[in-house]
């Protein structure tokens, strides 16, 4: 199929410029791992510095407005973040989709914001606890999925985040098996909607608890095509064995 493999670091609420030592070796890592595509989904704040010394590895935000201008305070539109230097940003993560409300449709045209800025973009989605131990997670978390899909999409500006809710974090991962399962049920909710082709092409990681210790067999898996990670991805040193299991 020929998914090259997406290793993207978030660093939600973390990182001051004291941090930008480490952007500066984790690009250091990726440029040692030429065959795997390697990003940082930063804090706003840190984007300009970071794109000047990140190298290898890429640069992202991790939400956008879904409007390019206007009466939001404290936003920051697409626009504004490519102009900053970021060339991804995540949307639909979970901690905001909890925090702020947000709606599957609110996902959707953040996506479609983001591309028109030209910007890539990371799709999340997962389950709550309560979803997986209901034995409906698949079902739901394609819905969300569909739901959340913009119009358009793609594999060459859009990859999908598959992160349980009661895996980031917390260290706990769901079992290899029902990894296998989801990611291989989500990219048969893609063809659905998008067409055997382009679902074949689009990039699904898996989030979660990913580390240097479970990141090998995790991305061993047929569909999982990568991987996005929080605690793991602060440091290069945590970082270098996530990217080298790619
Ligand atoms: O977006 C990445 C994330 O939610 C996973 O976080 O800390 O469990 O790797 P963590």
């Amino acid at each position: 199929m020929g998914r090259r493999k997406l290793v993207v670091g978030n660093w939600k609420m973390n990182g001051l410029r004291a941090q930008l030592g480490e952007v500066e070796a984790i690009g250091g890592v990726a440029a040692e791992h030429a065959g795997v595509e390697v990003g940082l989904c930063l804090p706003a704040t840190l984007i300009t510095a970071a794109s000047a010394v990140s190298g290898a590895a890429f640069v992202g935000a991790q939400d956008c407005h879904m409007k390019d201008s206007g009466a939001h305070t404290g936003c920051l539109s697409a626009t504004m973040l490519a102009e900053a230097g970021a060339s991804w940003t995540i949307v639909g993560h979970s901690e905001r989709r909890q925090d702020q409300g947000e709606s599957d449709a609110d996902v959707a045209a953040k996506a479609l914001a983001a591309k028109a800025a030209g910007l890539k973009v990371i799709l999340c989605v997962g389950e709550s606890l309560d979803v997986r131990d209901a034995g409906d997670a698949e079902a739901i978390v394609s819905a969300q999925l569909l739901a959340s899909l913009p119009e358009g999409a793609a594999a060459d500006w859009l990859a999908i985040a598959y992160e349980p809710i009661w895996a980031i974090g917390t260290g706990r991962i769901p079992t290899m098996e029902a990894v296998e399962d989801m990611h291989k049920a989500l990219r048969s909710a893609l063809a659905g909607r998008i067409g055997e082709g382009k679902a074949g092409a689009m990039r699904i990681l898996y989030g979660g608890s990913m580390n240097g210790d479970n990141a090998a067999e995790l991305m061993a898996i047929e569909d999982v095509d990568g991987g996005l990670v929080g605690g793991a991805s602060l440091t290069a040193a945590k970082f270098a064995p996530v990217i080298a299991a790619a």
